[in-house]
């Protein structure tokens, strides 16, 4: 075969300048972050009435919060009058949420409470914090900002069917998070998650627990997920490796008391994204063990980040426009093409 006909059987990822192109992002937070259901929490955060956490999906800022009926609510962290950011802080526990321009108030659901110098009863759609699709699957709380986004188990039925069999996942507590700001595309993180072509050389750690010669990436509709034979034996509980359409990774333990790990990517810029990872037990208490696995996994994670902050250095390249798959990255090539469909590209 000469080298041309061998160059025609190559496959193309996703053009490079989708990696650092402004315009390409907005795009993305419009057709992609907008549209999509977001891990926004989880449930053991606003277990009482009045408990709150702030979240932001790409510049949009959002409280979710448990109103006095018990039920949870999401709405944009933005006042009604003029457009101020009402709340300020992360977390916490509140009669009422108050904006600190002109006082104005607000009840756990969103609803206007009191606006002084106004008749609330003339106030119309500026009565009320701009409601936001709320939903809970596995005690995860979702968001979506899409007024009319199908319902998550919907839009994502393949893989409700396929998580329900973790049915220890409803009582896990959220116990630590860890942020960190990855200098790196959001898609370039994601890219890294959906193959182990690099797991020999980068993670000599997770070669050495999982067998590399026989490890799996089943891809479906909008997620994909990764296992592998464990090298010493228990495989009956192994990890599963799960990626989520748009962002989302979520490692489940089945274990003997069964744990998860999420990590949620969410762009900053072209070149730089926040990293979001949780780790959920049964207890507020980590035992050693735990923190052996949490251990584990930050090395793994820091191992990639290092990886993709030097990958993305080489996306400003003039050398050439885009990389290439190896037969083996299919989980890949599902995420690019799922990019491709959002973003009506050829
Ligand atoms: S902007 Fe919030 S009360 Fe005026
Ligand atoms: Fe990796």
């Amino acid at each position: 075969m000469t080298v041309r006909e061998n160059e025609k059987v190559l496959e193309y990822t996703l053009p490079y300048k989708h990696y650092v192109d402004p315009q390409i992002l907005d795009k993305e937070k419009k057709n992609i972050f907008f549209k999509n259901w977001i891990l926004a929490g989880h449930a053991s955060q606003v277990e009482k009435e009045g408990d709150f956490f702030t979240f932001e999906v790409v510049g949009e800022s959002l409280i979710v919060s448990r109103d006095k009926n018990n039920k949870l609510n999401a709405f944009y962290n933005i006042c009604p009058h003029r457009g101020t950011k009402v709340e300020r802080s992360e977390q916490g526990n509140k009669k009422v949420f108050m904006c600190s321009y002109h006082g104005w108030t607000f009840q756990l659901d969103g609803k206007l409470n009191r606006a002084p110098n106004f008749d609330n009863g003339n106030l119309g759609e500026h009565s009320c914090m701009t409601h936001v699709k709320l939903e809970v699957y596995k005690s995860l709380i979702f968001v979506n900002l899409d007024k009319n986004a199908r319902p998550l188990s919907d839009s994502y039925e393949e893989l409700v069917n396929d998580l329900d069999k973790y049915t220890f996942l409803d009582s896990l507590k959220k116990v630590r998070v860890t942020q960190r700001m990855v200098n790196a595309n959001w898609k370039a993180i994601v890219d890294n998650y959906l193959e182990c072509d690099h797991c020999k050389i980068a993670h000599p750690a997770f070669s050495r627990t999982f067998d590399m010669n026989n490890y799996n990436i089943d891809t479906h509709k909008n997620y994909s997920c990764q296992y592998s034979q464990l090298k010493k034996g228990g495989n009956e509980n192994q990890a599963h490796f799960y990626w989520i359409w748009p962002n989302l990774m979520v490692s489940i333990y089945p274990g003997e008391e069964g744990n998860m790990t999420t990590s949620t990517i969410l762009p900053i810029s072209p070149d730089q994204s926040l990293a979001i990872y949780s780790y959920y037990f049964r207890t507020d208490e980590i035992t050693e063990e735990q923190e052996e696995l949490i251990k584990f996994v930050d090395q793994v994670r820091e191992e990639d980040f290092e990886l993709v902050e030097l990958l993305q250095t080489g996306f400003n390249t003039q050398a050439f426009k885009q990389g290439i798959y190896s037969p083996t990255e299919h989980g890949l090539r599902n995420f690019h093409q799922r990019i491709k469909e959002a973003m009506i590209i050829e």
